[in-house]
């Protein structure tokens, strides 16, 4: 079975109680909930990680390749606009990775414009809402499968 991990990064803890009006109310379990069920419906198993650590991140992208994971779906959350240690760890297990936001990073405060991270991922679902995590979920399902 193919694994595939899922990382959100830091505040994301918090949704459905941070900024409704950015973020909406489902909840970070409900999402997991979410992905589990779109996983298992296409045999793949997921492994979940949330952390509001840079360095848990990087670490746990480091381990990747060891830990037999075949695809990343990632969001990086505010370590998306500065993080070049993500960005690297990324480039560096060269495991297709899809970046994911609930907002649309692109319509709001200009410092969100820019992701340290897309350029060294397979692509980017961004404005969503929750289900930018699905539509990363699918597209990563649809590679695996090719
Ligand atoms: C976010 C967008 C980021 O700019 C922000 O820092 C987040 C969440 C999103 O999912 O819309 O924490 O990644």
């Amino acid at each position: 079975m193919n694994k595939v991990l899922v990382i959100h990064g830091p505040n994301l803890n918090l949704l459905g109680q941070r900024e409704q009006n950015v973020y909406g109310k489902t909840t970070l379990d409900e999402i997991n909930a979410s992905l589990t069920k779109l996983a298992q419906a296409n045999n793949v198993s997921l492994e979940i990680f949330q952390s509001n650590h840079e360095g848990e991140i990087v670490d746990i992208i480091g381990k990747a390749k060891t830990n037999n994971i075949k695809a990343i779906l990632m969001n990086p959350a505010a370590y998306t606009h500065t993080s070049i240690a993500i960005r690297d760890a990324v480039a560096a297990n060269n495991i297709p990775t899809v970046e994911v936001h609930l907002s649309n990073i692109f319509a709001r405060e200009e410092f969100r414009h820019t992701s340290l991270i897309a350029p060294v991922c397979h692509g980017q679902v961004t404005g969503f809402g929750p289900n930018s995590y699905i539509l990363g979920l699918q597209a990563i399902i649809n590679l695996l499968n090719k």
